[in-house]
């Protein structure tokens, strides 16, 4: 008799397919446009403060759940941003990135049969996490061009086996933010259905056009059940660090700190101290932050709508959402998988497949996502390759292939 070896669990998703499009375009010598990670170099006063910390011997195991300069620096951070008071003995709880944040969180809250909803198109993550976790995803969809729900789809999500909902704004891979409306939305419905609400707010500091960033956390009746997931990554510049920090009420902190514990045992040490250096940085690194990824997007999408493409404008985070069901149709292509295959190995430039967000992949089968967290000289790089896609989409007068 042969036994199955892998878990049903492990049988029930693939590999991301993000960090395929990665190791594709490492393959093809693509411009890499798909995953979320800077190219630019993180901020010199955090990595002297890492460096430092090394130096001094913080190399062993921090407090598990965080050490405490930097759980009082996020305090006074939230308190700063926010205008709440959380406390850092029982409220907070550091992790390696919020991708554990996020998991840690479901693993402590959700029982078999219990329901979480998920805004769609979703962060690939919450796929997997829920089945890890058990949870059974219930999916509300965001739709074009304004990346809105439905109240009453909404409202029919709710019933009393939900136990939570997951919203991320500002959003990936949508761009969009969340407007306190839509919060409040939220906000009722969880209050009447006993919900809690896991807010991932990794981006809050990337927004544009005067757009504000709401924590569900601070509307009425929300502090309560409201857990908040966040990280170092997107703020700093740092995703290869893996700190992240997750904010809940005392009781559900002490359940996510041994989920945490018994995981990871403790974020990496000398990285939490540049942590509380960062969480001190003034609000003006913040306004620059978001100044500098502005012009980002505005540059990217300027060459992305030379190239031909419907590029939808985002709000918040760092990506550009494209209808490609033009060029599907012109250039032949099955989907949109099929189409990022094209543009890694034919043009070299690569791309997110839309359905890598959507729990039925014909749903996102026109759509692609580019990122722009990447420096100047790798964006003129794309914009050079971008600029001759129409000389070589399959039925092109010329067909030469762009040589990558
Ligand atoms: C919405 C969202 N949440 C979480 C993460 C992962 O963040 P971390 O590096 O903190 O694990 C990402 C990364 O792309 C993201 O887009």
């Amino acid at each position: 008799m042969t036994k199955n070896r892998i878990s049903d669990k492990a049988s029930q998703f693939t590999e991301s397919v993000i960090r395929e499009m990665t190791r594709l375009a490492i393959q093809h010598g693509a411009i890499n446009l798909s995953q979320g990670f800077p190219d630019f170099a993180a901020p010199q006063v955090l990595k002297q403060a890492a460096a430092d910390a090394v130096f001094a011997d913080i190399n062993q195991y921090a407090i598990t759940w965080g050490a405490k300069k930097f759980r009082d620096a996020l305090a006074a951070k939230t308190k700063r941003f926010l205008g709440l008071e959380i406390d850092p003995e029982r409220e907070v709880t550091v992790c390696c990135g919020s991708t554990e944040g996020m998991i840690d969180v479901l693993l402590a809250v959700i029982n078999p049969g219990d329901e979480v909803i998920v805004f769609e198109p979703f962060y690939e993550n919450y796929g997997p996490d829920a089945i890890i976790s058990g949870a059974t995803p219930r999916f509300v969809q965001l739709r074009r061009p304004g990346w809105t729900f439905d109240e009453a789809e909404l409202e029919a999500a709710f019933n009393n086996n939900t136990k939570a909902i997951i919203i991320n704004t500002p959003n990936n891979p949508t761009g969009k933010v969340f407007t306190r409306e839509e919060l409040e939305v939220i906000a009722r419905l969880c209050r009447k259905w006993d919900v809690l609400a896991i807010t991932d707010e990794i981006y809050e500091h990337i927004i544009y056009d005067g757009t504000t960033h709401v924590s569900p956390i601070t509307l009425d009746g929300m502090r309560e059940r409201t857990i908040v997931v966040n990280g170092m990554s997107k703020t700093f510049s740092v995703t290869g660090w893996r700190v992240g920090y997750i904010i809940a009420p005392p009781t559900i902190t002490g359940a996510i700190r041994k989920m945490h514990d018994f995981m990871t045992v403790g974020a990496p040490a000398p990285l939490q101290e540049a942590g509380a250096v960062a969480m001190a940085l003034p609000d003006s690194y913040y306004v620059e932050l978001a100044t500098h990824y502005q012009a980002r997007r505005d540059r990217l999408l300027a060459m992305l709508r030379r190239a031909g493409f419907d590029a939808l404008v985002p709000k918040g985070a760092y990506y550009i959402m494209c209808d490609v069901g033009s060029f599907l149709e012109s250039g032949g292509f099955a989907n949109d998988i099929e189409f990022c295959r094209f543009l890694v190995k034919d043009v070299g430039v690569a791309a997110v497949p839309g359905s890598s967000f959507f729990r039925e992949p014909s749903a996102g089968r026109d759509l692609i996502r580019f990122t722009f967290c990447k420096k100047e000289s790798t964006l003129a790089a794309a914009e050079e390759r971008l600029s001759r896609l129409s000389n070589v989409l399959p039925g092109a007068a010329s067909g030469s292939r762009v040589g990558i």
